[in-house]
């Protein structure tokens, strides 16, 4: 490779070396720590996976207790946190509120100081429980309602869920977003995962490198396509005709959000099993209005483009069905994806060397400085 040669999104690029999950490049299947991604969703919770990508073993009985227990036991704001909440504008997004909260709660945490792996898993078991009520606290507040519920006893997926839409969900409802929180928790380097590490790779803490990935992952052609493919499917539905619809906006060289992938380019994996799950909630719910129009809009991409869906298609409208505002569907990848996050920061400080990249000059050449009251007046 010369010097000189760029890499441009630094696509097919390999950054480093990690143990977290490995993407198969030819196979196209999907394991976190090993495991792979269809036996964790069929099988496992998202605390298990949590503990997994954090401690890189899975647990025991004992141990997933204990977890769980430090889990509720962090699920508390501070006050400061809880007023920047209450005083932020109600039609903020979500993962702008996300992002701040973060930040804020960097400066008070009591590890503040500390990178060491113990540190690290501590703020990142608090983070984990917080960010679900960092949005609990702002959607009540943007419906101008009281406080959120902490329920000490439920698990993470049903905290969500309750958080999100204010009633009591039902079993198989929580089992949808246990799923979704399973497949969403990690992806080798995505962008807002590289960003994490940029970030900690200077040795920067870990409420700093999350915060960098809150703002990378917001972007709608990472984690923000998950909301805009719920926009799409109200649009192209509201239009009545699919096939033009989306046959126009590719004429339009618009981009069909949750479609294609840097690194997968036929199926993803998790994909397909969100299908399943988007397909038993639609039938379950009597409204299968969504699924359908999902699987036509795929079946399009496929025949017109040669590109399948990606995680967030799916996504979208199982979160719609679950009742989930979609302005806040980002912001659920963020619930999930803080154990990814956390796992490389881990893996970074562990085996550091700072990211640091060279770009290829194509600026002026160099030029003759001419001061200020010499310069002529551009007008
Ligand atoms: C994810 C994504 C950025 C990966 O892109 P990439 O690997 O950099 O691929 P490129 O952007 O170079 O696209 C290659 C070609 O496919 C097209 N393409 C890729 N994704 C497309 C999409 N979702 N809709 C329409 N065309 C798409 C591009 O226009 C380009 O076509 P061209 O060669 O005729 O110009 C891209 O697929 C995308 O924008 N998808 C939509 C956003 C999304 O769902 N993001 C979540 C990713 S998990």
């Amino acid at each position: 490779m010369s010097s000189e040669e760029v890499h441009s999104g630094l696509e097919g690029i390999r950054a480093g070396d990690s143990a977290i999950c490995h993407v198969h490049h030819k196979s196209g299947g999907l394991s976190y720590r090993g495991y792979r991604i269809e036996a964790l969703a069929e099988q496992s919770t998202f605390e298990e996976v949590a503990y997994l990508l954090l401690m890189g073993q899975m647990p025991d009985q004992k141990e997933l207790n204990k977890f769980r227990k430090i889990l509720l036991r962090s699920r508390n704001l501070s006050e400061r946190v809880r007023v920047f909440l209450k005083s932020t504008t109600p039609s903020a997004h979500p993962m702008d509120v996300l992002r701040t909260a973060v930040s804020i709660s960097g400066m008070e945490d009591s590890d503040r100081d500390a990178n060491d792996d113990q540190a690290n898993r501590r703020k990142a078991i608090r983070l984990t429980s917080q960010i679900p009520m960092f949005l609990g606290v702002f959607r009540q507040h943007v419906k101008g309602q009281e406080a959120v519920t902490s329920d000490a006893a439920l698990s993470h997926p049903e905290f969500i869920l309750t958080l999100m839409t204010g009633i009591s969900p039902d079993p198989a409802d929580i089992r949808a977003m246990e799923i979704s929180l399973i497949l969403y928790a990690e992806h080798e380097f995505n962008a807002s995962t590289f960003a994490a590490r940029v970030t900690a790779s200077s040795l920067s803490d870990l409420h700093s490198a999350v915060t960098s990935a809150i703002g990378s992952l917001k972007g709608p052609l990472h984690g923000g396509a998950n909301e805009a493919v719920m926009r799409l499917l109200l649009e192209v539905d509201q239009a009545g005709d699919p096939e033009k619809d989306i046959i126009e906006r590719l004429h339009r060289k618009e981009r069909i959000m949750g479609f294609g992938h840097r690194v997968l380019k036929k199926e993803d994996p998790r994909s397909r099993i969100m299908k399943e799950v988007a397909k038993s909630l639609g039938e379950r719910k009597r409204n299968q209005k969504w699924y359908a129009l999902s699987e036509k809009i795929e079946e399009i991409m496929l025949r017109e483009k040669g590109l399948y869906p990606n995680l967030d298609f799916y996504s979208a409208s199982v979160y719609y069905l679950l009742g989930i505002p979609v302005t806040f569907d980002t912001a659920l990848f963020v619930c999930s994806r803080i154990a990814g996050w956390a796992a490389h920061i881990i893996e970074q400080h562990d085996h550091n060397r700072l990211i640091r990249p060279r770009c290829r000059y194509v600026g002026e050449k160099e030029r003759e400085y001419i001061p200020l009251n010499k310069r002529e007046e551009i007008s």
